[in-house]
């Protein structure tokens, strides 16, 4: 039986069981105790290797649960080790954590004996149209035929005997494009690997252990296929391909330690033989096309006759920029059965029921000389028909299978696409039973869930919830299905939601790393992150001005959100600079007004539904808005840089920045507001821009909140905001007095809201409020853009009642409000610390309200005129409604 005190949720590097760990391994872990004021007073861990104990860290007297670093002896790689956590606390119990496991992989730049190589071949040449004009009036789109420009990915095979007793043996395996790994007939790969990473500055490779497969003597032979992916795919908004390089290459290297004490590495290198395979071409965007007759069947197993096989050439691309996987792998989290659809015009449809990131497997009766086809999409049309709403260039989402035999399995290796719908064509009848949606994604824990009386909100979440699992794919993405770029506003404005939602520490600090790597030499931070080449098409006439506030702004605002969940320290200390270096920039742009800095190009209050429906462009909100957009985001970094500076000490930086703030929220004050709070432009994002971030006198604050609520008002009640204040527009009216009216904003079915959304059978946040028209006509824009879901912070923190008082949930206030409308609410949020719940229900005349706290935190819990502090534990209350 388990005791009431427990350990769960061990963590090595913030990753569950991490194979390959390219750094100095620190422990985390989590603890459960339903009792109050449990702490913990000491721990220990030992770290082995089978049965030797490899480290031991002695009764350490604290209560620290989280990056405890290994202080052992020199650890080696490819080899698996165990570690536990022993966790005593203050009632003089024991917690014995389970074995938890890692593997290191911290090789050096002479660790690696292989080389790169690649097909000596000639590739199609790039016909990829580059007219930012016509690229982006949507001239140009799918391919025809994608045969025509795409390469076939490229099938390599060596074969190595190995005769010795194998004591312990590793692959460690990367490549320019995406690739499968296999071993004796068997792929072992990880799906996407080595993923998407700043691949001019920085590529991981990944590490599998090879100690059982290796031990039967003999021969073995090794194998990969080699696909285009990021490297050299048509990717990004423009859909250009060779962003990183002209040819794929790939590198392994298995070392293999015998039992006798020798060692010995089997290499990539021009013994390696590559071919062309089933692959015709694989796209991340346009799609795969298999034709299965042409799979070498075998080929990755001993014995297999390569002839014609011709051998890889050897380029020296270096290994400098190499680094292990650091956070957790993109697999296929979950797995849906698709219900079939015959539409009006008499397609056949496959529908998942939800919009999800991923792709369709099958396994079903075929024959010879067919085509199928598979086509995703995201909506259908008003009346039901398939409705192709991802457009652009290689923007196909299409894969084509050509069986082989009577039955036939596929599964997309080197794609994957967003959408809700298939149209299937090829097959005379298609068996739902035989397909599957697989929804993919980087592995993350789910640490937030919130549910309440209203079905509306609860769709919301969940909807909310489903698009983050589906950007989350190597890199936060914007959207999954047409651009799949990092861009820098949509993880910034989304950032407290996405660290409630899921763990997402080593995936944001690896991202975060490459931020730092791309940031320009002046300072700045391109809009997307890993950088794109045809991105600078964007860039027109803006000279050397390649980012934007509200954008770029994410490497302070990312860090600082990380900081609030993670409490720790080194997310700020590593980027820092970073965020100095492109608050140097800013600063030196925004001239002695501090005012310049918004005339240079910005996004601005991107998107804002008004100016969309009058327009039709969504530039003109960026041109109409960034001035004030720029300003107030500069305020807004200031001060957090102020409060960033006095966390790592840095004493002159705090008084720095609190003086440019200041300036800035005067300077702010007087360009953009008249004497009683009227601004420039009529437009609700810079009204609560403006009053959030405190750039107001008091008295013009008090005209400003009047104009706020004017404009609602003469909106019907509706939100007109674009991506940069929608983060603060519920806060600001809840804060200043017109909480009734944040309330009506949240609930409000009218569009734009986001119950419209929902009302309107959404399974996802929309990129545009209104992505289907009140008229029921479906835009070609995306349907799964998590940015608008930043609405969940506020539910969570005002109707959930759960608001962080000290970095990392150390200290909690729970306060939720009763007068939102609502019979109950539950939230519960895995911290860093354990889990904390809330739930409460209004009863008759009664509220009643269990709040539960893990060990080693406090807080305090506020209703009505109470405010109790409190230690870990379960508390219930009953009080009668106010
Ligand atoms: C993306 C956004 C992004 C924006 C820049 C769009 O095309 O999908 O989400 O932030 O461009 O304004």
């Amino acid at each position: 039986m388990r005791s009431n005190y427990f350990i769960y949720r061990q963590q090595c590097l913030h990753q569950t069981n991490p194979r390959g760990i390219g750094k100095n391994p620190v422990f985390s872990w989590k603890l459960q105790d339903s009792r109050k004021n449990v702490f913990q007073v000491s721990y220990q861990i030992i770290v082995k290797n089978e049965s030797e104990i490899v480290w031991d860290s002695g009764i350490v007297e604290n209560e620290n649960t989280r990056n405890i670093a290994y202080a052992g002896p020199q650890l080696s790689n490819g080899i698996t080790y165990q570690w536990q956590v022993t966790s005593r606390n203050n009632y003089g119990e024991e917690a014995v954590s389970d074995w938890a496991e890692f593997s290191c992989a911290m090789l050096s730049v002479d660790f690696w004996k292989a080389k790169w190589i690649q097909a000596a071949r000639e590739r199609k040449p790039l016909t990829d149209c580059t007219d930012f004009g016509a690229l982006m009036s949507g001239a140009v789109g799918g391919l025809e035929h994608p045969e025509e420009v795409l390469d076939s990915p490229v099938y390599f095979r060596k074969e190595f005997i190995s005769c010795k007793h194998v004591k312990s043996a590793a692959a460690y395996v990367t490549a320019r494009g995406i690739y499968d790994f296999l071993i004796d007939g068997k792929s072992i790969g990880n799906r996407l690997a080595p993923e998407y990473t700043a691949y001019k500055k920085h590529i991981e490779f990944q590490s599998y252990d090879l100690t059982e497969q290796l031990n039967k003597k003999g021969t073995h032979a090794v194998g990969a296929i080699l696909a285009d992916g990021w490297y050299t795919g048509k990717i990004g908004l423009l859909g250009i391909g060779n962003q990183y390089g002209e040819e794929n290459a790939l590198l392994f290297q298995i070392h293999i330690e015998y039992e006798d004490g020798t060692q010995e590495d089997i290499v990539s290198d021009e013994t390696v033989k590559w071919n062309y395979g089933a692959y015709c071409y694989a796209d991340l965007y346009a799609g795969e096309c298999v034709d299965f007759s042409a799979e070498p069947v075998g080929f990755c197993e001993a014995g297999f006759n390569d002839e014609g096989w011709k051998a890889a050439e050897t380029v020296d691309y270096g290994y400098e920029n190499l680094t292990a996987q650091s956070t957790e792998p993109v697999m296929i989290l979950r797995e849906i059965k698709p219900k079939l659809l015959r539409t009006p015009k008499g397609e056949t449809v496959l529908d998942a029921g939800e919009d999800i990131c991923g792709f369709t497997m099958f396994e079903t009766d075929t024959k010879p000389g067919i085509e199928i086809t598979l086509e995703h999409s995201e909506v259908l049309d008003q009346e039901g028909n398939f409705f192709q709403n991802i457009v652009g260039q290689h923007k196909n989402q299409k894969d084509r299978i050509l069986p082989k035999e009577t039955r036939t399995k596929y599964l997309p290796k080197f794609t994957f696409h967003g959408f809700r719908y298939v149209k299937v064509t090829g097959l005379q009848e298609v068996n739902p039973d035989d397909f599957t949606i697989c929804v993919i994604g980087s592995r993350m824990d789910k640490t937030g869930s919130f549910t309440c009386s209203d079905d509306r909100i609860n769709q919301l979440m969940k909807n909310i919830y489903r698009s983050q699992e589906g950007n989350m794919v190597c890199i936060p993405t914007d959207c999954p299905q047409r651009e799949r770029e990092g861009w820098t506003g949509d993880a910034q404005v989304y950032a407290q939601s996405a660290c409630f939602h899921m763990d997402v520490q080593s995936f944001m600090e690896r991202w975060l790393y490459d931020m730092r790597l791309e940031q320009l030499p002046d300072g700045q931070i391109p809009h997307v992150v890993p950088d794109l080449e045809s991105n600078k098409l964007l860039n027109g006439g803006n000279g050397t001005h390649e980012s934007s506030a509200g954008w770029g702004d994410v490497c302070v605002i990312l860090p600082y959100a990380m900081y609030q969940f993670y409490a720790d320290e080194t997310i700020l200390r590593d980027n820092y600079p970073m965020m100095k270096h492109w608050m140097q920039y800013v600063e030196e742009n925004a001239g002695e007004s501090l005012c310049d800095w918004g005339k240079l190009f910005h996004f601005g209050d991107w998107l804002i539904p008004s100016i969309m429906s009058e327009t039709g462009n969504p530039v003109e909100t960026a041109i109409r808005t960034k001035e004030e957009a720029a300003m107030a985001m500069f305020a807004y970094t200031t001060d957090l840089m102020s409060e960033i500076a006095a966390i790592l000490g840095e004493l002159e930086d705090v008084d720095y920045y609190m003086k440019l703030n200041q300036r800035i929220r005067q300077n702010f004050s007087r360009e953009f507001v008249d004497g009683k709070g009227k601004m420039r432009q009529p437009l609700q994002g810079l009204y609560v821009l403006a009053i959030y971030f405190h750039l107001l006198s008091e008295e013009q604050k008090a005209g400003a909140i009047q104009e706020l609520c004017r404009l609602i008002h003469d909106a019907g009640d509706t939100l007109d905001t674009g991506f940069i204040s929608v983060p603060f527009l519920l806060d600001t009216l809840w804060e200043n007095g017109q909480k009734e009216l944040a309330y009506r904003l949240l609930y409000q079915e009218k569009a734009p809201s986001w119950l419209y959304e929902v009302k309107n059978g959404a399974t996802t946040i929309w990129e545009k409020w209104v992505s289907i028209l009140p008229d029921g006509t479906r835009t070609c824009t995306s349907y799964n853009h998590f940015a608008f879901g930043c609405v969940s912070d506020f539910i969570c923190r005002k109707i959930g009642g759960l608001n962080i008082e000290e970095p990392g949930c150390k200290k909690i206030r729970i306060q939720p409000d009763f007068d939102c409308g609502l019979r109950f609410a539950k939230i519960s949020f895995d911290s860093i610390y354990g889990k904390i719940a809330v739930e409460w229900e209004k009863e008759n005349t009664l509220i009643k309200m269990r709040v539960e706290l893990p060990p080693n935190t406090s807080g305090h819990i506020v209703y009505r005129d109470k405010n109790l502090e409190v230690g870990n534990g379960i508390y219930e209350f009953e009080f009668d409604r106010p």
